[in-house]
């Protein structure tokens, strides 16, 4: 069974094949990072309309480099929510159309969905390795586990039962600004560019983290809830107080300071959640994800309580379309096909638990008690 993925949430262009085990055959991204950088963020009509441009020449390279026809695939996934609408409504038009000229079955996947089965990916070796085995992440994850899944929009912890949506459930998420918005507003205000999270982990690695006394986001032990804009409002005090370091060691102090701050809070909450849940293993999902620190961190502390934590290769952290064809996969293989009526949205599908900004909140959030449904 080969299936296409299409994925046009956001800022990459990406089309990807995958086969019912989870190995990919081709995975294509277009990335629109140079569109963005002068703004220091995604503006979302150049985003679609980029994606316009670049998409169907990105289709007919992962094709070919499958070595497949569209006579080949057995389905077609599309990312349909959350995301920028016109972005999206890009890849559902051409999703749409090559499943009715190639009468083939069609379905929507979530894209936090798609991240949080990224795990499961198997990319062939690389080339000049000498051996045919896929690389796969350092061990399977087991089912349940806890994943958290830290993006540029969305940060959350999840309890993961199977390979349906149903299966998914959110145990805390953050009240106003997702990890990765963090990284990216810090960078802006640092003057560093689009996207912040890479440059500031590579000018963290020379820091000193504990130079810099910044605040710590939502300390409450207890609550599984992240918070990150009191953090980030910190970073700009300092920067008025000091002015806007150079490229110079209390720029690197700073970003290692920051970055300290946000992956301390996200390993303790995870590693909390795990705790809380019984479970033995997590894995690590979305952009930041490919934080250095975090993979790190998260290891050496979950280690202590003998818990497993999986990470999936870097390329599969971030954004791409082959984490998309293997969620929708799930769908076909249980006879799902959207044809003709695939709901886009800027919305998740996945229930929260967490309500967004300020207020009291129920005692014991991560006993798993629903306080909203807010989508
Ligand atoms: O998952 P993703 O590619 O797109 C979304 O679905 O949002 O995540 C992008 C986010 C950006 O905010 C980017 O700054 C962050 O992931 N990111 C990182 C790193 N690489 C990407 N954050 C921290 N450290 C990194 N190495
Ligand atoms: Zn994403």
């Amino acid at each position: 069974m080969n299936v296409l993925g299409i994925e046009t949430s956001c800022d990459e262009t990406a089309v990807a094949i995958v086969d019912q085990h989870g190995n990919v055959k081709s995975d294509v991204i277009h990335s629109q990072v140079n569109v963005h950088a002068p703004y220091g963020g995604v503006v979302p009509e150049l985003a679609s309309r980029d994606h316009l441009r670049n998409l169907t020449h990105v289709y007919h390279t992962a094709l070919e480099r499958a070595g497949l026809g569209l006579g080949d695939l057995d389905g077609i996934a599309v990312t349909c929510r959350p995301g920028l609408s016109g972005a999206l409504l890009v890849g559902i038009q051409l999703a749409q159309g090559l499943a009715w000229a190639a009468d083939k079955p069609i379905v929507g996947v979530d894209h936090l969905v798609g991240h949080l089965f990224a795990i499961h990916l198997k990319h062939p070796a690389p080339p000049g390795s000498g051996s045919g085995t896929p690389t796969l992440p350092n061990e399977p994850a087991s089912l349940p586990h806890v994943a958290l899944l830290a993006s540029g929009g969305h940060t959350a912890i999840y309890k993961v039962g199977g390979f349906d949506t149903s299966d998914i459930e959110e145990i805390g998420a953050t009240r106003d600004d997702a990890a990765g918005e963090a990284f990216d507003k810090v960078a802006k205000l640092l003057g560093l560019g689009y996207p912040g999270g890479p440059i500031i982990d590579k000018l963290a690695k020379e820091g000193d983290r504990a130079a810099i006394d910044l605040a710590k986001p939502m300390p409450r032990r207890s609550s599984l809830e992240f918070s990150f804009s009191g953090l980030k409002t910190d970073v700009a005090r300092w920067v008025e107080r000091h002015g806007r370091p150079g490229n110079d060691q209390q720029l690197r102090n700073l970003c290692a300071a920051f970055q300290a701050r946000v992956v301390d809070t996200l390993v303790s909450k995870t590693v909390r959640a795990a705790r809380l849940h019984q479970l033995d293993c997590i894995v690590l999902a979305g952009g930041v994800a490919a934080n250095r620190e975090l993979r790190e961190r998260s290891q050496a502390v979950a280690e202590r309580y003998g818990i497993r934590v999986v990470v999936p290769p870097l390329r599969s952290c971030t954004d791409n379309a082959a984490m998309i064809a293997f969620a929708g996969l799930q769908r076909l293989r249980r006879g799902d096909n959207d044809s003709g009526q695939i709901e886009m949205s800027p919305k998740t599908l996945l229930p929260r638990v967490t309500r967004k900004g300020r207020g009291r909140r129920p005692a014991n959030p991560g006993s798993g008690a629903t306080s909203s449904r807010a989508n």
